[in-house]
């Protein structure tokens, strides 16, 4: 399914946060949102799973206006959030269950433990994983839920930089395999070079899509990302251009 954000604005306390924002995002197209920290990212995240109200503007999901929570909508939030009194099991079927269907919602998961690498570890509580097990758990959550379109909130900022550079060697396999239309945000310029389509940047103050950075035809490796240092630099002065606007 296709995504379209049009001409979107919010604010809070009087401040406008975003303004005129308009993006799309193609059927199975994965698109990496990037912008300085506290300009609106999870704002507009927040805004497309229905957490929070645009003040103005309307999105579609092939060309059907979305309002309020929509199952449409599969959403990571940039914490983990999974609940520690519940095992990973309970914790990746918790959508299943809200919805009366529990035995077929772990059914289901039980399937998908061994290729998130989480094998052996269903029956386990949140505190006995590790940082990027927990990442993984909560992504296994947001790709159980049979919605069309990921919504990732930096689903690897809080990891260090070799289990982080590993989940996205992960999340580009099974780009692959889950075929989803995704719209990831992250302040890492390599991550959004290394798994996106294209890049839209968000900056300004109030914050709108300020550039565009079409990828489609690029086969990715970390050989490629090596190689990218004008890219790499064009962007971060991108962000710390606006971060100080
Ligand atoms: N519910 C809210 N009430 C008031 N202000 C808010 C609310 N949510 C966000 N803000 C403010 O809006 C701005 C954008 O916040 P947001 O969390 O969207 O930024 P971000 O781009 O995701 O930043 P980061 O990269 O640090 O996660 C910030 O100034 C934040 O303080
Ligand atoms: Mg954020």
């Amino acid at each position: 399914m296709k995504l379209r954000v049009e001409d979107m604005a919010i604010a809070f306390e009087n401040k406008k946060i975003l303004e005129h924002v308009s993006l799309q995002v193609a059927e199975g197209e994965f698109v990496a949102l990037i912008g300085p920290s506290g300009c609106g990212k999870s704002t507009l995240l927040n805004i497309l799973a229905g957490v929070l109200q645009a003040a103005e503007g309307c999105f579609y999901v092939d060309d059907e206006k979305v309002e309020g929570i929509s199952s449409h909508f599969a959403y990571m939030p940039q914490s983990d959030l999974l609940l520690p009194w519940h095992t990973i099991l309970e914790n990746v079927t918790l959508y299943g269950r809200l919805h009366h269907a529990k035995k077929q919602a772990q059914q289901q998961a039980l399937k998908e433990f061994a290729t998130f690498g989480l094998a052996g570890y269903e029956h386990a509580y949140p505190k006995e994983l590790s940082g990027g097990m927990r990442q993984r758990a909560a992504f296994l959550r947001t790709a159980l839920c049979s919605a069309d379109i990921l919504l990732l909130d930096e689903p690897f900022g809080a990891l260090d930089v070799i289990t982080r550079n590993d989940m996205q060697d992960w999340l580009l396999t099974m780009r692959k395999e889950l075929q989803k239309t995704t719209l990831l945000v992250t302040h890492d310029i390599d991550e959004a070079l290394y798994l996106a389509d294209r890049i839209l940047i968000l900056g300004g103050s109030p914050a709108s899509i300020v550039k565009e950075i079409n990828l489609h035809e690029v086969v990715k490796s970390r050989d490629w990302l090596f190689t990218q240092g004008e890219q790499r630099k064009e962007i971060y002065s991108l962000l710390r251009g606006e971060s100080h606007a």
